[in-house]
């Protein structure tokens, strides 16, 4: 029988409740970044009903206040001669958690600046730039006793769980193969998040978690990468790929990119059978299950809007004093940043942050 690798999280287990319940105490926001993402979870945060949302950070004072008001923060913080916004909201004692949205490149920076201060902390994927950088904020997390995960939503949507079920009760027999791809047509502009190298943009950082979030359903985490890849003239990878070698003869491949239109699926083979996603990756809609000439449909409801079912999972472990989530451990997180380094070796593709290792190395 294959390994269940991704642990279930409680919003998954048989008649869970809606994850907007309460489980606990009342926790207080914070959120650092006033961008496109950061305002659609925060919506979906605001309707938990243990979520209080206290505090927003900014650069800038008028993003911070207009944030604030849309979706009633009370303090609204932003860059002034005293210090960062980030500073300001670290210092603010009524924050308990907060959720960092900003590009890929000032992770590291500003989760240390809010471990340090004492808060826990979700970040957005990419988690970090680097491997280094992840490593430090994985030890000061369990040094100063945070919380600390990385935001691959995907983990914990009941599809997904659904997926892993049929992967690891033998539905396919034994996995061998799996191939996922994921990416969209975005014009090159050096200057957007996507694709500036002083924000960590690329394809790599900013979508390969995907497909090794349902890739990892079959076979756990990579022991080996080879990447190949074409370069934006500005020296991020614009189209990646990934032949990746799991222990064991699992093999997968994995493509990601801005420069074309994608099937946004993944498959995975086994010896007796194949699962294949329906709809988009990160939050599809169900998959197909074939063996022999038979197909069946696979649905799973995800009756509450998809950022909800991590932002639950955050809350949970927070009340119950965890400091990792078994379904998104750092570990995993870790691993995928070493992978990410090793492509990123392979490619040919540098950042800022290669050059400025996080404090614990220096
Ligand atoms: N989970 C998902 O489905 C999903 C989807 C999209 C993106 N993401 C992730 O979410 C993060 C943000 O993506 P996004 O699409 O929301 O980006 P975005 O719209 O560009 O927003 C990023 C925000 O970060 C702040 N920021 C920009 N540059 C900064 C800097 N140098 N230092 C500090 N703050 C800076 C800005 O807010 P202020 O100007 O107010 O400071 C900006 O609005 C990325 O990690 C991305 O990979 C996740």
């Amino acid at each position: 029988m294959p390994t269940r690798f991704v642990t279930r999280p409680s919003t998954s287990e048989p008649g869970a409740p809606d994850p907007r319940l309460a489980t606990g105490e009342t926790l207080r926001w914070g959120v650092v970044s006033t961008g496109h993402i950061a305002h659609v979870v925060t919506a979906q945060l605001c309707a938990l009903e243990d979520a209080e949302l206290h505090a927003v950070s900014s650069r800038d004072a008028e993003r911070a206040d207009a944030f604030a008001r849309e979706h009633g923060a009370r303090s609204a913080y932003h860059d002034d001669a005293a210090g960062t916004g980030v500073e300001h909201l670290a210092a603010d004692d009524a924050v308990d958690v907060v959720y960092l949205a900003t590009p890929h490149a000032q992770h590291h920076a500003i989760a240390r600046t809010l471990l340090e201060a004492g808060k826990h902390v979700l970040i957005e994927k990419a988690f970090a730039v680097t491997a280094a950088e992840a490593a430090d904020l994985a030890a000061l997390a369990r040094a100063r006793g945070r919380f600390l995960m990385e935001a691959v939503w995907t983990r914990f949507l009941p599809v997904y769980q659904a997926f892993v079920d049929h992967v690891a009760e033998g539905a396919i027999g034994t996995p061998r193969w799996a191939q996922a791809d994921l990416g969209m047509r975005a014009t090159f502009d050096p200057d957007s998040r996507l694709w500036a190298r002083d924000a960590g943009g690329g394809a790599l950082l900013d979508l390969a978690v995907y497909p090794l979030t349902w890739t990892a359903a079959a076979f756990g985490l990579p022991s080996a990468i080879a990447a190949r890849g074409v370069l934006a003239e500005n020296g991020v990878d614009a189209l990646c790929t990934l032949d990746v070698g799991y222990p064991g003869d699992g093999r997968a491949q994995v493509t990601v990119s801005f420069t074309s239109a994608h099937t946004r699926s993944a498959t995975i083979g086994g010896d007796a059978g194949v699962v294949r996603t329906l709809g988009s990756l990160p939050n599809p809609t169900g998959f197909t299950l074939t063996r022999g000439d038979d197909t069946r449909e696979v649905r799973a409801a995800t009756p509450a809007p998809g950022y909800t079912y991590q932002l639950r999972e955050v809350t949970r472990c927070i009340q119950r004093g965890e400091f990792e989530s078994a379904t998104m451990p750092l570990r995993d997180t870790l691993a995928f940043m070493r992978c990410f380094d090793d492509a990123r070796a392979q490619l040919g593709v540098r950042y800022p942050n290669d050059d400025a290792p996080p404090p614990s190395l220096r």
